[in-house]
């Protein structure tokens, strides 16, 4: 068994976030725990799908922008979360950041961004991850890591002083939520939850039970 115990003692969730926009207090979490040094990735979210085979499987996945539009990620399409969600657009996303004993929890519909928005980062990336991009076919199977070396060593070379054309493959993906919980440790395991539902284009917002 794992024996280790922590209370959750470092806040507490406000009321007054039931009056809220979710987007406003989304955005606050994420700069929050942006600002706090003892998270190194605030932005690496956890990205549930559907397969075709009808398993959940889930990945981490770096979020790039938040919008009223929704949440922004980049992927290969053709990877299994693309596929997944090609089958099947509903998804989960989940942020824990431990040090502010916080969670949330989105569910909502992905789709593909424009390739123009998809370019305007594509090209904002460090070289390097440009070609990464368009060398590695995501969730195959490959022989060896030689492989991928040397796919990137002849293509970086294929490139030099050339700009690289960003993969049809490749691009960001958005979620817009219909669900959003805010989760907050209390003590004794009475935790906070609020959760905020999208009906008939209104937030509507209940309290749930730890
Ligand atoms: C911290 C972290 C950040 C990651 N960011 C991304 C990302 O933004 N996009 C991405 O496609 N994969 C990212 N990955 C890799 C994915 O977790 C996963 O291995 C990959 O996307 C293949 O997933 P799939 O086979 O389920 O499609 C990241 C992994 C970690 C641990």
């Amino acid at each position: 068994m794992f024996k280790k115990r922590i209370d959750y003692t470092k806040g507490v969730l406000d009321p007054k976030i039931l009056d809220k926009n979710p987007f406003d207090v989304l955005s606050l979490w994420i700069s929050e725990a942006i600002d706090s040094a003892l998270i190194e990735e605030a932005n690496a979210i956890n990205l549930s799908t559907i397969g075709d085979d009808g398993y959940p499987r889930s990945r981490i996945v770096l979020l790039k922008d938040l919008s009223k539009k929704g949440l922004t990620f980049f992927t290969n399409f053709n990877s299994v979360k693309g596929r997944s969600i090609k089958y099947n657009d509903k998804v989960c996303l989940s942020f824990f950041w431990g040090p502010l004993q916080r969670q949330i929890i989105i569910k909502g519909k992905a789709k593909k961004i424009s390739n123009d928005l998809s370019e305007e980062y594509f090209y904002s990336r460090p070289r390097k991850s440009q070609i990464a991009a368009i060398i590695s076919p995501q969730s195959e199977i490959i022989p060896d890591r030689n492989f991928i070396d040397e796919r990137f060593r002849i293509t970086e070379k294929k490139y030099e002083g050339k700009r690289i054309p960003m993969p049809k493959h490749w691009g960001g993906i958005i979620v817009s939520p219909s669900e959003i919980e805010f989760w907050q440790g209390r003590a004794d395991r009475l935790h906070d939850r609020i959760c905020f539902n999208l009906i008939n284009n209104h937030w509507k917002s209940s309290r749930l039970a730890p």
